[in-house]
């Protein structure tokens, strides 16, 4: 595959050598164009060493072979890392000045940015616009990371590591190809049983969520995550990459998926959104703790400390869901479950609507949980909404069953 990675000015230009090095060794016909910037941080000898092909900097060099779009129209990929908030802000305003900007703008190949800047230059309302528009043009971002970034400070903006920046890109490619071959063969909406997943990256969160105490108390649910693992099986089976972040499973983690295991809320949260950042699918089928304490114990809490009552100080745990859904990329499917006491039909459709409202998902899978029904049973019986809050589907059965009725709405879509 021929890729284009474009390096922009910043600290991290030389963490695109391991990138642009991991291309290389996987066979990739690598082109890197660098800006100006760039190159003040990293010479043109060590791009063009690593890359084994010839630095593309200036846009008025090789003028006749028309290389402005030459380039972008042979890729296969563009991926950008580092990018800068200027590069991010020119893309999303079709500004073409220099050759990276014009490749981009002229190419029909998928493009992944990694962003790394400061903190206050990421989270400025400019750039986040910027990244919001890059996004729903179908612009995969990864990152950027949380960590310490230049000087003395850390936060937000760290660019991703290569690793993942590589991991990103290929999974990009290959759904590419996948979509191709199955436009080629006349079969890209045709479902293709037990393989319709194939090509696409799916992480499903199960299980419940423990917000330590002390050392030996916590407070919990009791999720078995017995359906989000009938999911992510029933997802491997159908071909696709699963991811599954695993928390404190009654069931045994399946083979042939990715496990990331975590323990609290936060925990789930970080693993979550590291994972969704280049997932086709994202399924928040675990129970996550809506209130952490406050303060977690480092000792036992002692009964003869306290005396007869013991005051908890419980802070609100971010709603996961939610946050992916606001930040999705434009073609990602998120969904969330919603598990719910209600008795009354018509009042549970109107409990998950109003839920489906406040997450802003794709999907709202709906279960009634009880003392005997929902959590650790075989069984589940589900009511799945779409993004209207319309009714698209009703299951009852073995949860491995209900599995895939739900990944059959979610292939539809
Ligand atoms: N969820 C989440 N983050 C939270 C709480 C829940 O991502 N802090 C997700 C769950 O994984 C599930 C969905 O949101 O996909 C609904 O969870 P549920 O417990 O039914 O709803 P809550 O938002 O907790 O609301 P309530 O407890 O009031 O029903």
């Amino acid at each position: 595959m021929t890729i284009v990675v474009g390096v922009t000015g910043g600290i991290a230009a030389y963490k695109a050598v391991s990138v642009i090095r991991s291309f290389v060794l996987a066979g990739h016909d690598v082109h890197v164009i660098a800006t100006d910037a760039a190159l003040r941080f990293v010479g043109a000898p060590t791009f063009e060493a690593i890359s084994r092909n010839p630095l593309n900097t200036d846009l008025y060099e090789g003028v006749s072979e028309v290389r402005h779009v030459g380039i972008g129209k042979r890729a296969d990929l563009v991926v950008i890392a580092p990018a800068t908030a200027n590069t991010i802000a020119k893309i999303a305003n079709g500004i073409a000045d220099d050759l990276l900007t014009n490749t981009v703008l002229a190419t029909a190949a998928p493009v992944l940015i990694a962003p790394a800047m400061h903190t206050e230059m990421w989270q400025n309302a400019a750039t986040q616009a910027n990244v919001r528009t890059l996004r729903e043009r179908g612009i995969t971002i990864v990152g950027p990371g949380t960590g310490q970034l230049t000087g003395a400070d850390s936060g937000p903006g760290r660019m991703e590591e290569p690793d993942a920046i590589v991991h990103a890109a290929t999974t990009l490619a290959t759904r590419r190809t996948v979509r191709r071959e199955r436009e080629a063969s006349g079969t890209a909406s045709a479902r293709t049983p037990r393989h319709d997943l194939s090509g696409h990256r799916i992480v499903i969160s199960a299980g419940g969520t423990r917000e330590p105490l002390d050392p030996v108390r916590f407070l919990g649910n009791r999720s078995s995550g017995k359906q989000g693992v009938a999911l992510a099986v029933a997802a491997r089976d159908r071909g696709a990459d699963v991811v599954l972040v695993a928390a404190h499973l009654d069931v045994p983690a399946p083979d042939g998926v990715e496990i990331r295991s975590v323990s609290t809320a936060l925990e789930l949260q970080r693993a979550v959104t590291a994972a969704a950042t280049d997932a086709d699918i994202v399924v928040m089928a675990a129970a996550v703790a809506d209130f952490r304490p406050a303060t977690t114990n480092d000792s036992k809490i002692k009964k003869e400390k306290v005396g007869d009552s013991l005051r908890l100080e419980l802070v609100a745990n971010p709603d996961i869901l939610a946050e992916l859904a606001s930040g999705k990329q434009s073609d990602q499917i998120v969904v969330g479950f919603a598990a719910e006491t209600e008795r009354d039909p018509h009042e549970l459709i109107e409990l998950g609507r109003r839920k489906l409202k406040r997450k802003g998902c794709d999907f709202l899978v709906i279960n009634n949980v009880g003392w005997r029904t929902g959590f650790s049973t075989d069984d589940n019986e589900v009511v799945v909404l779409d993004g209207h809050g319309d009714i698209v589907m009703e299951a009852a059965g073995a949860k491995a069953s209900v599995a895939d009725r739900i990944l059959d709405v979610i292939t539809s879509a």
